[in-house]
């Protein structure tokens, strides 16, 4: 497994951290994907692998336009910096498949879900996450993380 559920950091809306569940789902899914491929660079296994990676992407799409819409909603301070961390996020898992469509680099699309992937999303959901729930929840940021 790539990621344990029980290791994501919780935040103050559920709404978010079933999205964040589903996420790891997700991910976990694609991590055996990309094992398969390791193990067989078959177009099959291409095939399942880039059709994971798709539901991932679009997942990812409506878990960051959730949130946003719900900051605009509340009027959140600091939605143009979470929302340019999504849009970063974004536009790189998207350059990621592309670049591994044309190099069929599964090392490195390997690293880049165990680490950066993993990394970023738990620095999200520890920093801009945990900031947005505690406003949504109580109006206020939390002491000294904004
Ligand atoms: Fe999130
Ligand atoms: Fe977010």
């Amino acid at each position: 497994m790539l990621l344990n559920k029980d290791n994501l950091p919780l935040v103050d809306m559920d709404f978010m951290n079933e999205t964040h569940f589903e996420d790891v789902d997700l991910l976990n899914e694609l991590f055996i994907n990309i094992e398969d491929f390791e193990k067989e660079a078959s177009d099959e296994n291409f095939e399942k692998l880039k059709s994971k990676y798709k539901d991932w992407v679009n997942h990812t799409v409506n878990h960051f336009a959730t949130e946003e819409e719900e900051m605009v909603k509340r009027g959140f301070f600091a939605y143009p910096f979470h929302k340019g961390e999504h849009d970063n996020n974004l536009a790189e898992i998207r350059a990621v498949w592309d670049s591994f469509e044309h190099s069929k680099n599964i090392e490195e699309l390997k690293n880049y879900i165990e680490f950066d992937v993993i990394n970023w999303l738990i620095n999200h959901i520890r920093s801009m996450d945990t900031v947005t729930a505690r406003f949504f929840k109580t109006g206020m940021s939390p002491c000294g993380m904004m």
